[in-house]
Formats: C-alpha cells, structure tokens, sequence
C-alpha cells in the first residue's frame, strides 16, 4: 500500500487539509527531519515544509538528504512536492502553473546523493525520467478537473541560490531549452529516485525572470502570488488526496535494482 507526502515550498505552509495533525520529528543518519503527520478520509499522509514553519531554511542549506531519508523510513513510497518558480520566457506566464517533466541542474554546493561511497556504496541512478509519469498525470487530471491552467510538460533550471539570477543567465536558460527557474528541485528530485520513491513537482509560476521583467525581483512577489493562489493549492492538494491510488506503481519504485534496491537504515 502506497504512501502520499506532501512537500510544500515557499507559501505553501499548513497542512490544514488534515485531520488529527501531529507535529513529529525523526533522527536520520543526515540529521533531524521534523515533519506533520494526518489523516484524510481514513487515510495517513506526511506533510514537511521545506523551508521551515517561519521560512527560516534558505534553498542552499535544507537539509534535503535528512528530509527525504526520513520521508522513506516513516514508509512514505509517493512525494507532490510544490514550489515556486520564475519564467524564463513569455509564453509561460506568471499565474500559470507547470508540471515539469525535465530538469536542468545549475546547483553547486549541496550534499545530492545518498550514494557517497560511505556509508552507501558508489551508485549511478537513471534519471532519463526525472519526475514520476504516473504522479504528474494524476496532477494534470486534477488541475484539468479544476480548470486551473497549466503547462503539462516543461524543464525546471535549478539555481544554487539563494540570490535571483542575472538577466543573462535567464537568457541562457532559455536558449538551453529551461521553462522555469527555482533553486530546490535538485537533489530533491533525485535523491527521492535514489531511495525508491515516485516524485513529482507542481511549479506555480510566480514572475517572469530577471530580465523577462521589466522590474526587479523581489521575494516578496514571489510569496504574494503563492498567497493569491493558495486556494487554489487547497482544492488541488484536496483533489490529489481524494484521487490516490493506493496501489499506484511507479518505474522509481525499481530505480536502484541493479544494486539490489535501497536500504534503510533500522
Ligand atoms: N528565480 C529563482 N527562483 C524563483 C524565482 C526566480 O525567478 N521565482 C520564484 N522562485
């Protein structure tokens, strides 16, 4: 029986879809990883915020490793992860929300891989297919049911953060083929295919890039429109509790066969 997690990115802060919330923390071998416990409809689903409850942990320094490890250990199989991105082009508009299918990785300095010769052996992870295809369609089914419009494919760019990027390295993005710009999709993404688990991302767009705007880039801009639209993530995130298939099976639940499958630490 398959297990849902909720990751919710900047502005998207309260599990108040649940019932019976339980604020709880558990020991990984990479850290502490704090996170709700909650029932809907009869059913246990994890919620973490990424950044903190007060939006205290800046992109480069969540402790993404502990977070997901301890997501795997509480027996979670299936992770939504929500964030908040800019758009390097204007055919992807601000209010606009993306289900990536592809990422670029821009990221330097953050610990990305279970697999670090200690404790765990050396491990080369497929990532062909970044994003789990079986939870980014259940996405698409429910923001089409919704009438929310969004773009059922794209490429993510992670930055390393926790600055906006220049004029040109949005330019650059663009011409490599990148959509949306944000700074926590990588390692998240892969360190969740590393330990098994389906994952997939809904992009809310909040800005155009630098240089896309006519303005510069505020936090703020990027929080007021997570805030604008946060309804909409209240009916969606409902929709997607409704419509788990606790029987789903994803390709990443394999993604580590070759090395006789990851294991967890009792
Ligand atoms: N760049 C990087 N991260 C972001 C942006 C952006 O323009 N908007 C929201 N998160």
């Amino acid at each position: 029986m398959n297990k849902l997690a909720i990751i919710g990115g900047t502005g998207v802060y309260h599990p108040d879809l649940l019932d019976d919330i339980q604020e709880q923390s558990c020991l990984t071998p990479y850290g502490e990883m704090t996170y709700v416990s909650g029932m809907y409809a009869g059913r246990e689903i994890v919620f973490m915020t990424r950044h903190g409850k007060q939006h205290s942990i800046p992109p480069h320094r969540i402790n993404y490793r502990a977070n997901i490890y301890g997501l795997k250990r509480l027996g979670v199989t299936a992770i939504i992860a929500t964030t908040a991105v800019g758009s390097t082009h204007l055919e992807v508009r601000p209010g606009e929300m993306m289900i990536p299918d592809q990422f670029l990785d821009f990221t330097h300095a953050r610990p990305s891989t279970f697999f670090d010769g200690e404790p765990l052996p050396v491990a080369h992870v497929d990532m062909s297919m970044p994003y789990c295809p079986v939870l980014r369609e259940l996405l698409a089914a429910g923001l089409r049911e919704l009438n929310v419009p969004f773009h059922k494919t794209g490429t993510y760019v992670c930055t390393e953060g926790p600055r906006f990027e220049t004029a040109a390295e949005v330019r650059m993005f663009h011409q490599l083929g990148g959509d949306i710009v944000g700074m926590t999709n990588v390692p998240e993404c892969q360190l969740a295919r590393e330990a098994e688990m389906a994952y997939a991302t809904l992009s809310m767009v909040t800005n155009y890039g630098a240089g896309v705007s006519p303005t510069p880039l505020t936090h703020r801009e990027v929080v007021e429109a997570m805030q604008q639209n946060s309804a909409r993530f209240s009916e969606l995130l409902t929709w997607i509790f409704r419509h788990f298939d606790d029987d789903m099976e994803s390709p990443a639940f394999r993604a580590m066969a070759e090395y006789g499958g990851f294991q967890v630490q009792a």
